[in-house]
């Protein structure tokens, strides 16, 4: 099953660019994913192009007009003949995690609407977003590094995305826990030897290690994820010793 995204934006270019490279362009040049972005300005209803207008009450800035970005998403429901789930990128929205990512990852095709400016007219936010989804608590210029940011990781729980060796890292078992270290020639480097069991050879002693290495990382500096992981009975008690 494909993946498909549709991202409603006033910068098209910076989506396109921004997914074309690496793991997500090669899924999208096998067809795994496919990527459309929409320009919103192509919806404008008036000879110049104009998608923004000054905010009803006054204040600073500009506010996205209803219409245009109600056009769009008609646009993509028509072509579709679906009405997929409408993501708007927010800093009010449900803050983003790897449960929300592998939840959306289930969806056949998705919409990301990008704000600009002072934010978009609430009456089209009422009519067509299903999830308002925030990355952080900081505050961006645009929903399109936000809507890359969802992009990334959703398409990485997509079936086929990552090839057999790098999904080994999305395995259930180190869930909520941080990455173990890792290393790479050479033996030595700057008088900082590799700790000498990845060098042993002894797979059952490295694996051991890792675990160790991540519960530890985890509860040094996420000891918030570290209530949500899976650890077994030993391995509590062994991070109490
Ligand atoms: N738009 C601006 N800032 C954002 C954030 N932190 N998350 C999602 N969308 C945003």
């Amino acid at each position: 099953m494909r993946m498909n995204y549709h991202v409603l934006t006033l910068f098209p270019e910076m989506i396109r660019q921004g997914l074309n490279t690496s793991i997500i362009g090669r899924a999208i040049a096998k067809g795994i994913l496919s990527l459309e972005a929409v320009n919103i300005r192509d919806y404008a209803f008036n000879k110049h192009q104009k998608v923004d207008d000054y905010p009803y009450g006054g204040g600073a800035g500009m506010v996205m007009q209803a219409e245009p970005v109600y056009q769009a998403y008609k646009a993509v429901c028509d072509q579709t003949g679906k009405c997929p789930r409408v993501i708007y990128l927010t800093p009010q929205g449900r803050v983003f995690d790897q449960e929300l990512a592998r939840e959306l990852a289930k969806e056949e095709e998705l919409i990301f609407l990008c704000g600009h400016y002072e934010g978009i007219d609430e009456r089209v936010l009422e009519e067509i977003v299903t999830d308002q989804v925030s990355i952080g608590d900081y505050v961006l210029t645009g929903g399109e590094l936000p809507s890359m940011v969802m992009i990334d990781a959703i398409s990485r729980m997509v079936p086929g995305v990552l090839s057999n060796q790098e999904s080994g890292e999305t395995e259930s078992f180190s869930e909520n826990l941080l990455e173990y270290p890792q290393y790479s020639r050479p033996e030595e480097w700057h008088g900082c030897k590799v700790p000498s069991v990845l060098l042993s050879g002894h797979h059952k002693n490295v694996d051991q290690w890792r675990r160790e290495q991540s519960i530890l990382r985890t509860a040094k500096h996420r000891p918030d994820l570290l209530k949500k992981a899976e650890l077994t009975e030993k391995e509590r008690r062994w991070l109490r010793e």
